[in-house]
């Protein structure tokens, strides 16, 4: 494709945007499914969060992890949109555009930024460990990224956008908006040293000013008159989505398919396929509420088959079973049209395998996510299915796939009403099986 980013005045058009997002508390591997599903779509934009983000692809032998650019980076032929509703750490970019030129991708040629999407300072980042340090065994886990204060500066009305890098008068800008952050954390007593942060950062600012910034929400707009086929990438997870994830342990943004039309200014009706992204147990990084959280033997196996450590922390991902409510809940958010389960290999081995069908919460039994799951008790109740030993690294077709898994797929079909398109065996790109009787 040529990257054409000449305006087409508004026509009507039937080209819809797809959008992939994660249905629990993110690191689902939406890295890979984007990846993958890439060479089918003309661009692949991002709509919220920023460095929190981890997406992690493999392919050829190469692990590579992405942050704030888009999973379809690797293919040279597809445009990747920042779009407005992200937030951007030029000292993470910078990192991860060199560390990408070093395998051979130039992202001059296909990435485009927003001038609407935020800048994250060195300032919010301390704001970010400032706040987190101050509230003690009540912290969030935030990633400390700055996402939080980011976000907080831009509803405030406070934040410096990517356009502000093409005014003559930035370092001005920045230097109001750091006398106001100094002011803040001063009210935290911490102790920090921001000469130190600030070189990076303008080096970041300097490698960012090399690259396209555009109005994204005309140019996406363009595209789709001109029926161009975009993806829309989600970061996080649904629940941890700033209005129904379990607040106040969540992430700032709005993670759930409403998020992409505020985050790439994309109109409702101009949405097409959800894919719904999970895991086929959970994990969930930092604190907050997990009902089938597994503090045992079973928790350990499963972070270890998973290697579930975070792509961005390196923290140890807390694991547990299936939560059917948290999904359907997720997937009525979201309107999601078809699933994608991921890390079936991770539960080979078990005898059976549990997913949690309903809570007892205030002593009755529920099956939807109810208002307070931070202060009041939630107990899982689980169904319990028969578990495969087969090694399911080396399945290329779901016809190889054990009985029991089709029977858990089964099993998740019929209680969600969807179809599960396509099945993760293992990370690598060729490691993903589509259903053959789905048309994409
Ligand atoms: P923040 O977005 O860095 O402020 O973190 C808020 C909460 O969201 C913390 O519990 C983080 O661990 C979690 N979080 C943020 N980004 C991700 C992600 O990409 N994957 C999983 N959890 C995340």
């Amino acid at each position: 494709m040529c990257f054409s980013l000449k305006l087409t005045p508004f026509i009507f058009s039937t080209m819809k945007a797809d959008v992939l997002l994660g249905l629990q508390w993110g690191d689902e591997g939406k890295g890979k499914v984007v990846d993958v599903l890439t060479p089918r779509y003309d661009v692949i934009a991002r709509f919220q969060g920023g460095p929190n983000a981890g997406h992690t692809l493999e392919f050829e032998g190469i692990k590579h992890v992405l942050h704030t650019i888009p999973s379809g980076i690797f293919h040279s032929t597809k445009a990747n949109v920042i779009g407005n509703g992200v937030v951007i750490d030029p000292v993470v970019f910078k990192k991860e555009i060199d560390a990408l030129l070093n395998l051979g991708v130039d992202v001059k040629k296909n990435l485009f930024i927003s001038r609407k999407a935020h800048l994250i300072l060195p300032t919010h980042r301390l704001l970010d460990a400032a706040s987190e340090a101050s509230k003690g065994t009540a912290k969030i886990g935030s990633t400390l990224k700055g996402i939080g204060p980011t976000y907080m500066d831009k509803t405030g009305r406070n934040g410096l956008r990517i356009g502000d890098l093409e005014h003559a008068d930035f370092k001005s800008l920045y230097a109001t908006l750091v006398a106001k952050h100094k002011e803040l954390l001063g009210h935290y007593n911490y102790e920090y040293n921001l000469s130190e942060l600030e070189p990076a950062f303008f080096e970041g600012v300097e490698a960012i000013k090399q690259l396209t910034l555009i109005d994204s929400e005309y140019v996406l707009n363009s595209y789709l008159a001109n029926n161009k086929a975009i993806l829309a990438e989600g970061a996080q997870g649904s629940l941890l989505d700033i209005d129904f994830g379990s607040y106040p342990f969540v992430t700032s943004s709005h993670t759930v398919t409403a998020g992409t039309c505020i985050g790439l200014g994309l109109a409702p009706g101009k949405i097409g396929e959800v894919y719904g992204i999970f895991k086929a147990y959970c994990t969930r990084v930092g604190s907050g509420p997990f009902p089938t959280e597994l503090e045992d033997s079973t928790g350990e196996t499963l972070r270890k088959n998973g290697n579930e450590f975070g792509s961005t922390t390196g923290r140890p991902r807390r694991c547990g079973w299936l939560d059917l409510p948290a999904l359907k809940y997720a997937i009525m958010l979201n309107g999601v049209t078809q699933l994608i389960m991921m890390k079936s290999d991770v539960l080979s081995g078990f005898d059976t395998i549990k997913v949690c069908t309903h809570y007892m919460y205030k002593g009755k039994k529920i099956e939807h996510v109810p208002y307070d799951v931070v202060n009041e008790k939630i107990d899982p109740i689980y169904d319990e299915l028969p578990g495969w030993k087969e090694d399911l690294m080396k399945v290329s077709d779901f016809d190889q796939l054990p009985a029991a898994l089709m029977q858990y797929v089964d099993y998740i079909e019929q209680a969600t009403g969807l179809p599960i398109t396509i099945i993760s065996v293992g990370p690598d790109r060729k490691q993903t099986l589509m259903r053959k009787e789905v048309a994409f």
